[in-house]
């Protein structure tokens, strides 16, 4: 039997399951709402926390959905989805990230990060916002650049918002005596549990009725706190374009993203 047919005998419009579902679309489940909201809390406080859950949890999928929640005037979002590139990597990441061109020297470099960081801040009243996806394949350097970042002198007002995800290994790392510093700094630890039976069940109805639609969700109306709209990006001097607004990810981002 071909997909084709499976599709014409169920009515779908498209295979349940698909991996590219705006926010408005998501299963509301306990964990997820609890991982959105969690996320959100260290955006309102420019804090620095760390959400992990095992693989296909929901924990990119909440990142996406706290994101798009955000208002694109007031907050520069950073997403890095692959920290496998190094301390030095990291902070030219941040940097280009933040629509710049990062400068040779490491020092220059951390120098440069901190003061774009600031400046979002300061020059642009945009507060930054520093998401580090599959965070557990952070190496013991990278973690140290992390800790020296947000332990820099920026001005109280000027602090940004660090989001660590990944896997329970990352927990595990972190608690690990070499990292006190930064996991004292840690004002949110957050495990994305697994569902429920009865979540399951309605996570696979939730996909087979999306799967009967021809259209999604709205896309500019709420669902309970869970915004519907895309997520605009705004180039640096306010121009569209892939930059600030959500740094690193790009155009609609909000919406049709796959992470
Ligand atoms: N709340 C949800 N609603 C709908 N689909 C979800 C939800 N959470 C996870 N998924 C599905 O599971 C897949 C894996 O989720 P993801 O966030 O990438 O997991 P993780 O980052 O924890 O490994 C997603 O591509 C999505 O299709
Ligand atoms: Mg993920």
């Amino acid at each position: 039997m071909s997909i084709d047919q499976v599709r014409a005998y169920f009515g779908f419009t498209k295979m349940p399951f698909g991996k590219s579902l705006p926010p408005s679309a998501l299963y509301r489940s306990q964990g997820h709402q609890e991982a959105v909201a969690r996320i959100a809390f260290l955006v309102g406080e420019a804090a620095i926390g760390v959400v992990t859950g095992e693989v296909g949890s929901g924990k990119t999928v909440a990142a996406r959905a706290a994101v798009a929640e955000l208002e694109p005037s007031r907050h520069s979002v950073v997403y890095l989805p692959n920290p496998a590139v190094g301390a030095r990597g990291l902070y030219a990441e941040l940097v280009s990230r933040l629509g710049a061109e990062p400068r040779f020297h490491k020092a220059a470099l951390i120098a440069q990060a901190t003061s774009l960081l600031a400046a979002e801040c300061s020059e642009r009243g945009r507060h930054p916002v520093v998401l580090v996806d599959e965070a557990h394949l952070l190496d013991s350097a990278q973690l140290e650049e992390l800790r020296l970042l947000t332990s820099s002198e920026m001005d109280s007002a000027d602090q940004f918002a660090l989001v660590l995800i990944g896997q329970p290994l990352l927990r595990a790392r972190l608690r690990l005596g070499s990292f006190a510093a930064l996991e004292q700094r840690l004002a949110l630890r957050y495990v994305v549990p697994p569902m429920s039976p009865e979540e399951t069940a309605g996570y696979v109805s939730h996909h087979a009725k999306l799967a009967l639609l021809t259209e999604l969700p709205g896309k500019h109306h709420r669902v309970a706190g869970i915004s519907c709209g895309r997520v605009p990006c705004h180039g640096r001097q306010g121009e569209p374009g892939p930059g600030l607004g959500v740094a690193g990810a790009p155009a609609g981002w909000g919406a049709q993203r796959d992470w």
